[in-house]
């Protein structure tokens, strides 16, 4: 059913044509996900193909008060490309053309709908890349990971999204189109207004272009596989192998239950334990392997019982594959369970991840829920995908209960709730108790840019109630969903 108003629609047609756009009840149902627990249906899917559209159409919205929110791949765990208001859902996937890469000055400049696997499969043919390595490269946009900051395992040595962005074409909420940053490597020219975009969630404009530097892709790497029968020997041993000092590209740690759930979906036959570490280093061949041997040894003596390494590609790449299948795994871990982005992705300081893989454990058990903890422990970001009934409510509230204590232990261990996600809908009540003195100055900066609030409203600190709502799952309680707020399940 079509609940945008015709001239609307029309005028839309007139911008982008015919074939551009679609309110077909099944596509307007699909753009209503993205990967995390939450749907909502867009009155209306709109996939431009220049600059000069997006902004028309962000004009329209502007002055029909029409909600629009901006989206790439739909890879987003927390509901940021779910379109809590209704109105416009604006795909960005067809602007996918890398518009320059300029090998000799360490910059490339993309559309937002390149795809990050895409992107580095052209660097990757010159010697270079670009090395945050989130869990959805093949499929997540570079104007996502933007939007998000998004990373992944090799955060620790390369960093996030925010330290490649040289500079953004962004079309603000009124339609007018800016260009923040450069093309240069340094820049401290006045505010960093490319800064304030990355990590923006869609809530202050549309990013239509994007200038990345780049990285030298290293010569060699080589990993070894860890594993422990204490979850805390495991956490510590990470914070052993910095403190060494040594510099690894990426630690990710899992804990029984994610080792339990790949084990039982892939043919890997990873070690059944209480915790494995994956651990990379990369560079020089000969820095390699010397470092290596370094990080086998710290791995014994915190605790490993045994210790795998391999420089054969083939091999790592079983383990990394093991490791990419924990999301999907965790689901088929027992019959009636779905694994849930909830408590998604915190971080903690690296030394502070033995007693937060401690707390967690027990908090899970304290509530009856089962939890994986798993992540990019080198940086000290982790992940517990919760396990729930999806169709029990009482699961759903046991499930609620330990996400707001794990969030409490890692506000108090100096943490923060999302180390590379986001937060949208399904972090905001946390994020808002961990950045309460600077709520204020995050919504005056939106306000003042986004006076309508059109641009993916309601969320990260206008977001109100449980996070338990708008829910993807069918209605789980008799009379339908218990959202705080209107959403489709009535
Ligand atoms: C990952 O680490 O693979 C991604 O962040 C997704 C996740 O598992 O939460
Ligand atoms: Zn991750």
């Amino acid at each position: 059913m079509v609940h945008m108003k015709k001239e609307i629609v029309d005028e839309i047609e007139g911008i982008v044509g015919r074939e551009r756009y679609s309110t077909d009840t099944a596509d307007l149902y699909v753009y209503g996900f993205d990967a995390s627990i939450h749907h909502k249906t867009p009155d209306i899917v709109v996939r431009p193909t220049t600059t000069a559209q997006v902004s028309d159409i962000v004009k329209l919205a502007n002055k029909t008060l029409t909600p629009i929110v901006p989206r790439g791949a739909g890879t987003a765990m927390c509901g940021h490309t779910v379109p809590l208001k209704g109105g416009i859902i604006l795909d960005l996937t067809a602007m996918n053309k890398i518009k320059e890469l300029r090998i000799e000055d360490l910059y490339c400049v993309v559309e937002p709908g390149v795809v990050y696997d895409a992107l580095n499969s052209e660097l990757g043919k010159r010697g270079f890349w670009f090395p945050t390595t989130p869990g959805s490269a093949e499929a997540c946009t570079i104007g996502g990971m933007v939007a998000t900051n998004a990373s992944g395992m090799r955060a620790i040595k390369y960093g996030a999204t925010r330290d490649y962005v040289l500079g953004l074409e962004v079309v603000l909420p009124t339609g007018e189109v800016i260009h923040t940053g450069t093309r240069t490597l340094k820049n401290s020219s006045g505010y960093q207004l490319d800064r304030l975009m990355v990590g923006s969630e869609g809530t202050l404009g549309v990013i239509t272009e994007v200038t990345l530097r780049f990285a030298v892709k290293p010569r060699a790497s080589a990993m070894t596989l860890a594993a422990f029968n204490s979850l805390v020997d495991a956490g510590q041993c990470v914070s052993n192998i910095i403190a060494k000092p040594l510099l690894p590209s990426a630690i990710e740690l899992m804990d029984s239950v994610t080792i339990q759930a790949v084990n039982k979906c892939m043919n890997v036959g990873l070690p059944d334990c209480e915790a494995i570490c994956m651990i990379e280093v990369d560079g020089h061949p000969a820095a390699v392997e010397e470092e290596m041997k370094v990080v086998e040894e710290i791995a014994r003596k915190s605790g490993a019982f045994s210790t795998e390494a391999s420089s054969d590609k083939k091999r790592i790449s079983e383990w990394t594959q093991a490791r990419k299948a924990i999301l999907p795994s965790l689901s088929r871990y027992g019959e009636k369970y779905v694994s849930v982005a909830l408590a998604d992705d915190m971080s903690v300081p690296i030394s502070r991840i033995p007693e937060a893989v401690e707390a967690f454990q027990k908090i899970a058990e304290a509530n009856g829920v089962i939890v994986g903890t798993y992540g990019h422990s080198a940086d000290g970001n982790l992940h517990t995908k919760m396990l729930v009934e999806p169709y029990s409510e009482e699961s759903w509230k046991a499930g609620e209960r330990a996400v707001g204590q794990i969030y409490d232990k890692v506000l108090e261990l100096g943490g923060t709730v999302t180390g590379e996600h986001g937060v949208s809908i399904t972090k905001a009540p946390y994020m808002q108790k961990e950045r309460r003195d600077s709520l204020g100055a995050m919504r005056a900066i939106k306000r003042a840019l986004d006076p309508n609030d059109i641009m993916n409203p309601g969320k990260i600190f206008d977001w109100e109630g449980s996070i338990i709502s708008h829910l993807r799952y069918p209605a789980f309680t008799e009379g339908g969903c218990s959202c705080s707020q209107t959403c489709d399940q009535g």
